[in-house]
C-alpha cells in the first residue's frame, strides 16, 4: 500500500508528479481560512509532510501518529522542535546548499540598497522631486573598500565573503563558533569576537541560524558598539535582533541604517515603526525567493522525503540520531 504525503506547499507539476508516483498526496493550502483545520484533518493519514513556514508544534504532531518524516522547504529549521521530533522518531530534513548563493545575493542587494539609498531615492524620483542636481543631502556611502563584518560563517557567510573580497575589494572580519582557516587563507578574512566585529565593521551582516544562543544576540548594548556610520543587515531571522532596540538606534541615528529581510513578526505590520524610517530598507523575507532557487529547494525537499519514506538515508538529515535509532 502506498504511503501518504501531506503537502502544505504548492509544488510544480513535475515535482507533484514524482510524489504521486510513490505516494498518495493530500494537498492543503494553509493560506486559506480553513487551511489549518484541513491540515488537522489530514495529519492522521500522513507518513510524510512537506512544506515550509508553518510552526509544527506538538499539538499538530500529536495528530500524526504514523508520521515518519518531515521535509522542510527551507534551510532554517526554527519552526520545528527538533528534540520533540527526534523523541518521536520522526526524521527532519532541510534544503541547504541550493539557496546559498541566492541568499548571499540578497545580502548584497541590501548592503548596496542601504548604502546607496536606492529605495529611498528611487521613490523620491517617482514622487517628482528630481528637479535639479543632487547635493550632499542625497549622497550615500561607499561599499567598495569598506569593512564587512559577518556574524556566522556558514555556507551563506562564505558566499558573502567571496562577493565582498573578490567583487568589492572589502576587508572582511567574521565572528563564528569555529574559526574558518580556509576562508581566512582564500579571502584574507579575520576572525573577531562579536564585540570586536561590531566596533570595527562598516556593515554588519547577520547570517546565524535562530537558536536559544542567538535569540536577541544584537540588542541595545551591541548596537551601541557599532560605529555611527555603520549599517546593519539581517538575512538570518528577525528574533536574532532586539527590534525595539534597533528602532531606537535607527530613530536616533546612532547607526546609519539597516537592511532587513527578516522580522520578529512576519508579515511585517504595515504600521511598524521600521517603515517610517528612511534609513531602513525592508524586504519581505526574499532571501531565497527566486524562481530557480525555490524550485531547487522544492526538488531537494522532494528528494529528501522520498528517500526517507523509502528507508534510504536522505541527504539533508537535520536529526541523524533518528536514523541511527532505526
Ligand atoms: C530558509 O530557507 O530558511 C529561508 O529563510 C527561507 O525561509
Amino acid at each position: 500500500m502506498k504511503k501518504t504525503i501531506v503537502l502544505y506547499k504548492r509544488l510544480s507539476d513535475d515535482l507533484l508528479g514524482r510524489l504521486r508516483e510513490q505516494a498518495e498526496v493530500i494537498f492543503v493550502d494553509t493560506a486559506q481560512a480553513d487551511g489549518l483545520a484541513r491540515l488537522r484533518d489530514a495529519l492522521p493519514h500522513a507518513h510524510g509532510l512537506l512544506g515550509a513556514s508553518l510552526r509544527l508544534d506538538s499539538s499538530l504532531l500529536d495528530l500524526a501518529p504514523q508520521l515518519e518524516a518531515v521535509a522542510s522547504v527551507s534551510v532554517g529549521v526554527d519552526n520545528y522542535d527538533i528534540a520533540d521530533l527526534t523523541r518521536r522518531g520522526i526524521v527532519l530534513t532541510n534544503t541547504p546548499d541550493v539557496l546559498t548563493e541566492t541568499t548571499a545575493d540578497t545580502g548584497f542587494a541590501l548592503i548596496l540598497a542601504t548604502a546607496r539609498r536606492v529605495v529611498e531615492l528611487a521613490s523620491w524620483v517617482r514622487a517628482g522631486h528630481w528637479q535639479g542636481n543632487l547635493g550632499p543631502a542625497h549622497f550615500g556611502t561607499d561599499v567598495h573598500g569598506k569593512t564587512l563584518g559577518i556574524v556566522g560563517m556558514g555556507r551563506i557567510g562564505e558566499a558573502l565573503v567571496k562577493r565582498a573580497a573578490a567583487g568589492f575589494g572589502m576587508r572582511v572580519v567574521y565572528h563564528s563558533r569555529q574559526p574558518k582557516p580556509a576562508v581566512e587563507a582564500l579571502y584574507g578574512a579575520a576572525c573577531r569576537s562579536l564585540d570586536g566585529l561590531l566596533e570595527e565593521s562598516d556593515f554588519v551582516c547577520l547570517t546565524v541560524p535562530l537558536s536559544a544562543a542567538t535569540e536577541g544576540l544584537i540588542g541595545a548594548r551591541e548596537l551601541g558598539l557599532m560605529k555611527p556610520e555603520a549599517i546593519l543587515i539581517n538575512i538570518s531571522r528577525g528574533r536574532v535582533v532586539d527590534e525595539t532596540a534597533l528602532i531606537e538606534a535607527l530613530r536616533e541615528e546612532r547607526i546609519r541604517g539597516a537592511g532587513l529581510d527578516v522580522f520578529v513578526k512576519e508579515p511585517l505590520a504595515v504600521d511598524s515603526p521600521l517603515l517610517q524610517l528612511d534609513n531602513v530598507v525592508a524586504t519581505p523575507h526574499i532571501g531565497s525567493a527566486t524562481h530557480e532557487t525555490r524550485q531547487a529547494m522544492a526538488r531537494c525537499a522532494v528528494d529528501n522525503l522520498l528517500c526517507a519514506l523509502a528507508d534510504q538515508r536522505p541527504q539533508n538529515l537535520v536529526n541523524p540520531q533518528v536514523w541511527a535509532m532505526r
